[in-house]
């Protein structure tokens, strides 16, 4: 018996990294899968993937940002594989990274629409669909802005730290229809995205970031999408509401 066994699952962000690991991992698990990004090529490896190992999963690029893509994920998850239990609403962003006072509007937007406004069109559309069968919403945060203030995040601070206030209300709008509502919350994670990858990242900035850790070290995806797994799942049945972190101790480490 698999965690998801003929679940449905809309994932979000699936083309790279964390959402990547997560939809591979959800497919093993037994769930049929709509999997996002916006690169339509990175998508159809996934899936390639996961049909390679027997599972089912159906690739739709788009904008989070776009509520007619938002429309469009649960649509088809309803059309194709009858209904849906599960998002994993994991796309997400850094984006524009500077002090308060060089941040630009534009930069401001774009990390919030992407962050936090995505998430509420993806819940709206997705509640509605999965009614009264119960679910599991999961929405990727982040310990920046919760447990960390880090100079330059501001924008994605205040996305990702959104997210935690909006799980909250969410859960409890809908812990009545038994749909669970969760933010997860990595510590660092080696994925594209990473600051410790991006082209001008050394090794002391991964040193630096693997310190920040009380394990001494980043998270690899999988790690972040087991415990997407745990959320996703009946074996967090009594979790809703939560902001729970998997993040290697980074909120508590001081050494
Ligand atoms: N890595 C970390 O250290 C870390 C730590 C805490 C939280 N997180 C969060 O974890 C989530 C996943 O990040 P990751 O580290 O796995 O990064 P990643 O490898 O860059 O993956 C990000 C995913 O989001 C998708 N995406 C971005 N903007 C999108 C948009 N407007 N519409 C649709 N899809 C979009 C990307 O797809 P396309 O490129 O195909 O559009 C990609 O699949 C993010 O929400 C991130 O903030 C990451």
């Amino acid at each position: 018996m698999t965690l998801l066994n003929d679940k449905i699952a809309i994932i979000t962000g699936a083309s790279s990294g964390i959402g990547r690991a997560a939809a591979k991992l959800f497919a093993r698990e037994g769930a049929k899968l709509v999997v996002n990004g916006r690169r339509q090529d990175a998508l159809e490896v996934v899936v390639a993937e996961i049909e390679a190992e027997g599972g089912q999963a159906i690739a739709i690029s788009g904008d989070v940002r776009d509520e007619a893509l938002q429309a469009s994920l649960v649509e088809t998850a309803v059309s194709r594989f009858g209904g849906l239990d599960i998002a994993f609403n994991n796309a997400g962003i850094i984006g524009d990274m500077a002090p308060v006072a060089g941040l630009a509007l534009e930069g401001w937007r774009e990390t919030i629409e992407t962050n936090l406004t995505a998430a509420f069109l993806g819940a709206k559309h997705q509640s509605a669909a999965i009614g009264n069968r119960g679910g599991s919403l999961i929405f990727t945060s982040t310990f920046v802005g919760h447990t960390a203030g880090m100079p330059g995040m501001a924008a994605y601070a205040a996305s990702k730290a959104g997210l935690i206030g909006f799980v909250q209300v969410l859960a409890a709008e809908l812990g009545r229809q038994n749909i669970r509502v969760n933010a997860l919350l990595p510590g660092g994670t080696d994925t594209p995205a990473s600051i410790t990858n991006a082209p001008d990242a050394t090794p002391e900035v991964l040193a630096f970031v693997e310190g920040l850790h009380a394990l001494k070290r980043m998270a690899q995806p999988e790690e972040i999408a087991n415990a997407a797994l745990f959320l996703a799942s009946d074996m967090s049945s009594f979790v809703t509401g939560t902001a729970m972190l998997a993040d290697g101790g980074v909120s508590i480490s001081r050494t």
